[in-house]
């Protein structure tokens, strides 16, 4: 018994190193078939694709969709983006409702709109934060219009502050439940209202989604959040509703003034002006654009990020966490909030 144990386990560990060599050999051999055809397959496919993408991009700019008559409800109407986002539409004759917590200001932003050319504006205060406030916005829009055409997620916060000085956990949490569920409760009750119009839904995420961006980390994954669960609900609800990811890098808006570009140590980053970055943001929903990013220069950014990710990281490092004029310390310890 003794014997034919050691036999069996003389043979079994002889055995077992051989079949995993096979299995292994085996397994190489797939991948680097699976990596050539990859390879061929790309080189092949991408001039049509190219030429796809021409084509489409030509016919878009022709057929837009005219947007006068119809029902676009945008969140974060108060200020900056959102704000020039409702006199673009205005501009082109759409319905609007406005939401956000500062009535005042929405209320000035409405007349504004009315005068520019909106047939009809309503305003409704909400804190996009508390899923009722969603629920609440949605109804009362297809209650008092009988139909949505456009949600715009715009509303979001973005406050500046290195990780490791920021303890205040409630704090982080605010951020992902105003930019990240803000747009995602609004999107689950909007969302039978746009498939009965094969509506569209607009969201402003940022590149810093997918930029890593010193002192905006809990903000970053926010957006990054964001841009995840827009791209997954697009393969769900396929051409019933058109979804815009919008990219913006620095928009001069509440968001960027006050001390922030000093905080930032971002002085050499020009800033667009939000009617540009507004107007960029209609023009491609309208023409039915699955991604945005304004400026278009800082898509070189994602160049850099794919290829020498080191470059970038050692870039953020100099420019945005330590200056020729502070030290390391004093930049990792300083608050910006
Ligand atoms: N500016 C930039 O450089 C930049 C870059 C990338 C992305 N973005 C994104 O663009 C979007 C618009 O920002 P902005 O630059 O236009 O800044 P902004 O002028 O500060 O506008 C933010 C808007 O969000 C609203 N808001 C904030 N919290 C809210 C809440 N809990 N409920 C309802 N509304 C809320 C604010 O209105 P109330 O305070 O009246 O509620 C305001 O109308 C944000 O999502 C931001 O992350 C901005």
């Amino acid at each position: 018994m003794w014997r034919y144990s050691c036999s069996y386990v003389a043979r079994t560990a002889s055995n077992i190193p051989l079949a995993i060599d096979h299995r292994d050999i085996h397994q190489t051999k797939r991948h680097k078939y699976i990596v050539l055809s990859a390879r061929k397959l790309t080189i092949l496919f991408l001039p049509p694709f190219v030429l796809f993408k021409l084509v489409s991009y030509i016919l878009r700019s022709i057929f837009y969709e005219n947007v006068a008559g119809k029902v676009v409800l945008i969140t974060g109407a108060s200020s900056g983006i959102g704000e020039h986002l409702a006199y673009e539409y205005a501009r082109r004759g759409a319905c609007l409702a406005l939401v956000a917590r500062r009535e005042d200001r929405l209320q000035t932003v409405a007349s504004k709109a009315r005068q520019i050319g909106s047939p009809e504006v309503i305003v409704i205060p909400a804190d996009i934060s508390r899923i009722d406030d969603c629920k609440r916005f949605v109804d009362e829009v297809v209650t008092h219009f009988g139909r949505l055409d456009h949600l715009v997620n715009n509303a979001g916060i973005a406050p500046l502050y290195m990780f490791e000085d920021h303890m205040c956990v409630a704090d982080h949490a605010s951020v992902m439940n105003i930019n990240f569920w803000g747009s995602v409760y609004s999107t689950q009750f909007a969302v039978p209202h746009l498939r009965t119009s094969r509506g569209k839904i607009t969201v402003i995420a940022s590149v810093a989604g997918w930029l890593p961006t010193p002192k905006l980390s809990i903000y970053g994954a926010s957006k990054a959040a964001l841009i995840s669960f827009y791209e997954t609900l697009r393969s769900e609800v396929g051409s019933d509703i058109g979804i815009t990811i919008v990219t913006p890098g620095l928009i001069d808006s509440e968001i960027t003034q006050g001390d922030f570009q000093a905080k930032v140590n971002r002085k050499f980053v020009p800033l667009v002006t939000t009617e540009r970055c507004a107007k960029a943001i209609v023009n491609s929903t309208i023409r039915g654009e699955s991604y945005l990013t304004e400026p278009a220069w800082t898509r070189v950014l994602l160049l850099w990020k794919v290829f020498c990710p080191e470059v970038l990281n050692w870039c953020n490092r100099f420019l945005l966490v330590t200056s020729p004029k502070t030290s390391q310390s004093d930049a990792t310890h300083k608050k910006s909030l």
